[in-house]
This record gives C-alpha cells, sequence and structure tokens, in this order.
C-alpha cells in the first residue's frame, strides 16, 4: 500500500526505515522521502511511528525484494 503518493513511497519502506532507526518524522522524510511533500500522509506515518517504535519492530520480510525491484532488478 502506498504511504506517500507524492513520493511513491509504500507502507513497507516507511516500517522498513522506522525498523533501522527513524523514531521521528523528519528521520523518517530523511530517510526515504516520505511525507516531505504536500504533508497530507504526515498523520498516516507518525501513527506508523508510535505503533512501531525505533529498533522494535523487525522490517518486512519483502522489503529488500521491494527495493530489488525499483532498482530494475
Ligand atoms: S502524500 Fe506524502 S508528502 Fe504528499
Amino acid at each position: 500500500m502506498l504511504v506517500c503518493l507524492c513520493r511513491g513511497v509504500s507502507d513497507r519502506v516507511v516500517r522498513e526505515v522506522i525498523a533501522r532507526g527513524a523514531g521521528t518524522l523528519r528521520e523518517v522524510g530523511r530517510a526515504c522521502g516520505a511525507g516531505i511533500d504536500c504533508g497530507s500522509c504526515r498523520d498516516l506515518i507518525r501513527t506508523m511511528i508510535a505503533s512501531c517504535p525505533p529498533r522494535g519492530c523487525e522490517p518486512p520480510a519483502a522489503a529488500s525484494s521491494e527495493s530489488a525491484r525499483a532498482d530494475g532488478a
């Protein structure tokens, strides 16, 4: 599911950057670009941060394959 339409960032990518340590909206934005344009996704990102604190969740299993697809692999 796309979380950020402006940047085309999926929920898997957002969960992955949170799991890697992004604990604020700004950190998530720096890591993957989500939430840095129109801002309409920020409430959802905040909810995701609150429900999955930094280093408190495992990154989604399919996140690495999604990254590979983004690279054209
Ligand atoms: S939908 Fe995320 S910044 Fe616009």
